[in-house]
This record gives C-alpha cells, structure tokens and sequence, in this order.
C-alpha cells in the first residue's frame, strides 16, 4: 500500500493516524525505555509511507514525550517516569475567566485565504491551500487585552467562513468535531506596529507578549495556527513547575 496510491481525501490523515498508532503500540508494548526506535528509512519501507508521514508522525510522539532525538543517533522510547506533565490547554475566554474578568471578542476578519508558508508548515497543507483566517480583539472587562490572528484549514473547519459572530473559537471547534487538545506554544518578546498599537489603544512601539499556538484537535489534525499579541501592562504568563529529583 505504497503512499502514491491512495490519494483519496483525508488519505494523509488517515496514513498519519496508523502509523501513529502503531508506533504507539511499538513503544508500549514491544520495546523497553531507551531502547532505539526503527530507522525512518525502515519505519517508510515497513509501513509503506512517505517521508514526510514518518516525520510527522515521529514529531507528534516527541512532542508527547514518548520518544526523544539523540543527535546522530536516532530516536529512543522515552522512560515514562520523566515524562513531564502537560500544562492545561485553554482558550482565551477560558483563561481570561480564571482571572476573574469577563471575556469579550471583536471580529476585525473572517474570510478564505491561501496558506502561506508558515500555515502550511504548521497545518501541514500545502501552500496555497485554503485557510479560513480569523482576526479578533480580545477584550478582558471589555478594555482590549490581545490582538490574534488564527488561521484554520478550511477542509476541517467547513462552515467556519460563514459563521457570523464568533464568540469562542474553541467553542466552535469543540461544537464542530475537532475540540481542541494539544497545542505547542511559543512565547516571546515584542513591540507593537502602528496599527496594532491603535487597535490596542496603547502608544507606538509598546512592548507586547506574543504568543504562537499550533493546536492539534482530538483526532491529532492540526487544527490551528495562532498568533495572540498580549498588551505587556495587562497580561502575565504563569506557569507552576515542579524539581523533579
Ligand atoms: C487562545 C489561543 C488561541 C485561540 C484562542 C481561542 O488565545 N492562544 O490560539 O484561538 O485562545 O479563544 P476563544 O475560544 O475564546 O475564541
């Protein structure tokens, strides 16, 4: 069943989600903690696959913490005593409530686009795909509190383009069949543009958090690549860690 055959829609999907799972079921059931994993070269041949399925598929468990990379050596099962623990996942209507303010949202944006290539990256599409791009003001108490910017593959959010007022993303995708679940997050430093600065009612060059989520749902599909802009006065990220011995 080599990949070039089945190009029926949803195939990658479906090649990801087997591999996946047989991987899982290699790690736990067929091979002890740090032992080595298949070569790519093997696991493409084995499981008759592209390249590109392998990697993601391998990405996916080491982003879980089921495996970790040895530069130049390859990949190992992770000893699941040092997994470390996930953080929860929230969206910012649920995060803004934990902070005992009421969320509030203003759509500046929704409408089809062509993935560029960092959407096609982190959805895994090929650029040029449709995208449904979604801007908003995220308003905390009703002051704005973040500028974001999501962009969605349309073929697992169909409808989304079309649906009007858009009050929580993730409420949405959870409605939709692809409820949010893991995302990986990137968290730096910046200034606000002009135009941001306006939209966020602070002055020019005002320093901001951004942070970049790739959401992947319950069936393991990217779901989400966003782009939230905090105001640096109003937003602090917190986070509990823990020595482990
Ligand atoms: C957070 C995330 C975004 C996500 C949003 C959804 O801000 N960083 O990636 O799109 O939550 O929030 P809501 O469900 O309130 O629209």
């Amino acid at each position: 069943r080599p990949d070039a055959k089945d190009d029926t829609p949803g195939a990658q999907e479906r090649k990801h989600e087997t591999l996946y799972a047989d991987l899982l079921a290699l790690i736990d059931e067929g091979l002890d903690p740090h032992s080595p994993l298949p070569s790519e070269r093997e696991l493409m041949q084995r499981h008759s696959v592209s390249r590109m399925t392998v990697r993601r598929a391998m990405e996916r468990l080491v982003q879980e913490g089921r495996v970790y990379r040895v530069q130049g050596a390859g990949t190992f099962v992770a000893d699941p005593s040092t997994i470390s623990k996930s953080l929860r996942l929230t969206s910012f209507s649920e995060d803004i409530r934990g902070r005992r303010m009421v969320p509030g949202s203003r759509l500046l944006l929704l409408e089809r686009t062509p993935a560029d290539l960092a959407c096609a990256r982190d959805l895994f599409v090929a650029p040029g795909t449709p995208v449904v791009h979604v801007e908003r003001l995220r308003l905390a108490d009703d002051e704005p509190m973040c500028l974001e910017n999501a962009w969605l593959p349309e073929e697992v959010v169909p409808g989304l383009a079309d649906s009007g007022e858009l009050h929580s993303l993730y409420d949405w995708l959870d409605r939709s069949g692809a409820a949010p679940e893991q995302a990986d997050q990137t968290i730096r430093a910046t200034v606000v543009d002009p135009r941001q600065a306006e939209l966020l009612g602070v002055p020019p060059q005002f320093p901001a958090l951004q942070v970049e989520r790739v959401t992947r749902d319950v069936r393991g599909r990217a779901v989400e690549r966003a782009v939230s802009l905090y105001r640096a006065d109003r937003y602090d990220y917190r986070l509990t860690i823990t020595r482990e011995p």
